[in-house]
């Protein structure tokens, strides 16, 4: 959600905060602020709303020279987006940002006012600052101070903490939000995301639930829950990123949704043996052992990757013949969930980071499960750590907002895990073949989908003064109408619901009008006839009908009914192509309606609170 910011060197930081806000923007935009100690040890803080453009002008007309720093990016959950709301919060010498939630800070913020602090915003943020001024007594170290205030923060969060007085150091805790050490040569960096970091190092450690960092620009010390201190090994990320290139594409949705072919090529190479069978290399002999004993999977994941899980569920039942639930992450973790016997708990997650993704997991560590297996994207991510095996999705980094190539990349890993799974189990060898077989081609048919993007642009068109959308598909194309509805709400802002297209008649039907556009979702399958008699109840009630469909299914264009015929494809492979025109539409949709494509309203990419 949102991003923190925090540097501690012997050259001047400003540009690196700066730069480091920048490339964490896509995680919360609402408004941003940095606070730097300078030579004079004054504490100066600068804020504003809106993107971090707007605060790097307001910066650079100062020429501000510091060797520390915090800075911070937000994404709204207590107080409105304004610019007294935005972090960092001080209170005298001592300013905080802060990513997550403080649940009792009503409770402190009242407590405060007792001993005649005044507030200035109506953040959760300010108790903090506010906790840690109060609790300081003459000789006290801010390490101290800080390890007496965190038992009195209920909640969870990322803190960084800096205080004039000692401009030498930085002091971070962890508690159920992410952050990381970036480690450099004489200078030493924190953020809550490796990517704000990567102009300045490729070395981090990643602290653990309940770590408490003090960073100096030559020390790092580390203590962890208990108390006691820890060596937390470093690790090396092998990421280049260009967040300036968006290439020849308008927007960096439109950009990942065309890496697709690429995307998914990475993510299946190294994962053939010599004989075409499906390999693992993240899976050692014990995971092995325990996937040759999976009997029920049970998925967790939000948004998108939900979505994903919800397309798993068909092909694991119907290909591995592995009975299989979906459920979405923060439902889960608040019911009194039965694991069945001998069942695999499968979390699937594009940033590793979702709050409730990961409550779920840990929630799960009680339930006795044969094990938890993460499909994820972002390596050193807490759900890798935290999973006891993981496989990784070679999508790239994923700046937009709303997910594309993530999506296609987790159905590519669950579909090869479906097939790794009827080996390992003896199930239906050549289902196992022709999923290789349609994995290989894939690529291949996606590319030939842009073939196709002037028409879907022009389709566009038609959806400018539209308020409300219906999809529909049925089988293992219903959650592809699900994660449809959700591109073009997210981006378009427009209302789009999905229901399985049998269903309609059971409530939906009555929407439908002749100002209510259908997209139905109708490769040439077994349940193709089914379907056509779905369409043809929309039809008779005057339904504005699109039809996104392949050649052989045989549909005759009529009045008011638009074909958007596609390549022939593999049934096996067909959700992961379907998607791809579905997201060209809502992108054109957003692109004619003017909205904020990579950076939707309200929203931000990795939700890392409750
Ligand atoms: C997708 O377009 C969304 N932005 C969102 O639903 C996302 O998929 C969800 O928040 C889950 O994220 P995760 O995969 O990182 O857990």
């Amino acid at each position: 959600m949102c991003g923190i910011v925090g540097a501690i060197a012997q050259r001047n930081i400003v540009k690196i905060l700066i730069e480091g806000l920048r490339r964490l923007e896509y995680r919360g935009y609402d408004s941003s602020g940095l606070a730097v100690i300078n030579d004079k040890k004054n504490l100066i803080r600068f804020r504003e709303i809106g993107q971090v453009h707007i605060l790097a002008k307001e910066v650079e007309k100062h020429n501000i020279v510091s060797n520390v720093g915090i800075a911070h990016t937000r994404w709204a959950t207590h107080g409105k987006p304004s610019k007294k709301n935005a972090h960092p919060h001080i209170s005298e010498y001592i300013a905080v940002v802060h990513n997550g939630i403080i649940e009792n800070y009503q409770e402190l913020r009242e407590q405060l006012k007792k001993q005649q602090y005044i507030f200035n915003s109506e953040t959760d943020t300010e108790v903090i600052a506010h906790l840690i001024h109060s609790e300081f007594k003459e000789g006290y170290t801010l390490i101290e101070v800080v390890k007496l205030i965190i038992p009195k923060l209920k909640g969870a969060y990322g803190i960084v903490i800096m205080d004039r007085r000692t401009p030498d150091l930085l002091v971070a805790v962890r508690y159920g939000s992410p952050l990381i050490i970036g480690l450099g040569i004489g200078e030493n960096f924190l953020a809550s995301d490796q990517l704000a970091l990567l102009h300045v190092t490729h070395h981090f450690i990643y602290l653990n639930e309940g770590d408490i960092a003090e960073i100096t620009c030559k020390k790092v010390n580390i203590v962890d829950k208990q108390g006691i201190n820890v060596e937390r090994k470093p690790i090396k990320v092998d990421i280049q990123y260009n967040f300036d290139n968006k290439g020849i594409y308008n927007h960096y949705m439109q950009k990942e949704i065309h890496e697709q072919p690429l995307a998914i090529k990475n993510t299946l190479h190294g994962r053939f043996d010599q004989n075409n069978n499906v390999i693992f290399t993240e899976l050692d002999k014990k995971a092995q052992n325990i996937l040759s004993k999976v009997e029920h999977i049970q998925i967790i994941a939000c948004g998108t990757s939900y979505n994903a899980g919800m397309v798993a569920r068909y092909w694991f039942e119907s290909l591995a013949i592995i009975s299989c639930d979906v459920e979405i992450a923060s439902e889960y973790r608040y019911r009194k969930p039965i694991r069945r016997k001998n069942s695999l708990l499968l979390t699937i997650c594009q940033s590793g980071e979702t709050a409730d993704t990961l409550a779920a997991l840990r929630l799960s560590k009680n339930l006795n499960y044969l094990a938890s297996l993460a499909i994820c994207n972002v390596l050193g991510s807490s759900l890798i750590r935290e999973s006891d095996f993981s496989l990784m999705t070679k999508a790239g980094i994923e700046i937009s907002v709303a997910s594309t190539k993530a999506f296609t990349t987790q159905l590519t890993v669950l579909l090869l895990l479906v097939a790794y799974l009827i080996r390992l189990q003896n199930k239906n060898i050549l289902f196992e073949r022709n999923i290789v077989k349609a994995l290989y081609n894939l690529p291949f048919h996606i590319e030939n989908i842009f073939l196709q993007e002037k028409n879907i642009k022009s389709l566009a068109k038609d959806f400018s003064s539209i308020n409300n959308v219906l999809f529909i598909g049925r089988g293992d194309q219903f959650p592809i109408a699900v994660e449809g509805a959700l591109k073009l709400k997210e981006i378009s802002y427009i209302h789009a619901e999905a229901y399985p297209a049998g269903e309609l008649k059971h409530g939906p039907l009555a929407l439908v009008d002749t100002n209510m556009p259908v997209i139905i979702i109708a490769p040439n399958n077994k349940l193709l006839e089914k379907l056509k008699s779905n369409i043809e109840e929309i039809h008779t009630r005057g339904g504005l009908i699109y039809i996104f469909t392949d050649k052989n299914a045989g549909f005759i264009n009529s009045k008011n009914m638009k074909i958007i015929v596609l390549p022939n494809i593999e049934e096996f492979t067909a959700p992961i192509f379907y998607i791809v025109p579905l997201q060209l539409l809502s992108y054109y949709i957003a692109l004619i309606k003017g909205t904020n494509i990579d950076q939707p309203r309200n929203l931000a990419k990795s939700v890392t609170v409750e």
